[in-house]
């Protein structure tokens, strides 16, 4: 009998929402029998050891925090030698992430090393936003763009995803 295979959940996060969103799909892979490390992008030491990984961050004004793409970065040869999900946990209010973003869906800087790597699949999921945990400088921004405040993360969307991932990972 081989091994489960071994999978990467890493992402980076500034006030928690993808660590939650990160851990959640972590779950889902677990459940479905893969063994799955869930890690800050900060944190991990190589990929050797993994067959498949997940990364994700929370958008700034338009880009990657700089751990995930400093990850996506200096792991490009080995990340486009495995099956790669990229995700990213950025709007908020109600309806398609990506019609909330006007067809945002990928950090223009970061678009040539995902072409390289090739990754399954590229998705945005809704994200959170609390005006009481935020930094003075992000809460002025926000308050400025009059951006949405709340969890509009979609949990049902996320654990979807997350199987279908599973799925490919599981089907010999
Ligand atoms: C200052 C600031 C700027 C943001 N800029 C964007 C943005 O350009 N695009 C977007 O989709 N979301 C933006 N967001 C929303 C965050 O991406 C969202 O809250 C995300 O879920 C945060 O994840 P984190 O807590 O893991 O960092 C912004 C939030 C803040 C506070």
């Amino acid at each position: 009998m081989s091994a489960n295979k071994k999978v990467l959940v890493t992402y980076a996060s500034k006030y928690g929402a993808t660590t939650e969103i990160a851990e959640r799909i972590g779950q889902v892979l677990g459940q479905a029998g893969l063994d799955v490390d869930v890690l800050p992008a900060g944190h991990v030491a190589g990929l050797e050891r993994y067959q498949a990984v997940v990364l994700g961050s929370g958008v700034y004004a338009g880009h990657w925090l700089k751990e995930a793409a400093n990850f996506l970065e200096s792991n490009e040869s080995a990340l486009a030698q495995r099956p790669v999900w990229l995700f990213s946990s950025g709007p908020t209010g109600e309806g398609d992430p990506v019609g909330i973003l006007d067809g945002w869906r990928f950090p223009d800087n970061l678009q040539p090393i995902a072409d390289r790597i090739k990754p399954q699949d590229v998705v945005v999921f809704h994200g959170k936003i609390d005006p009481s945990s935020l930094h003075l400088g992000d809460k002025l921004i926000i308050k400025a763009v009059k951006a949405r405040t709340g969890d509009f993360r979609d949990w049902s969307v996320i654990e979807a995803w997350a199987a279908k991932i599973a799925e490919q990972l599981t089907t010999p």
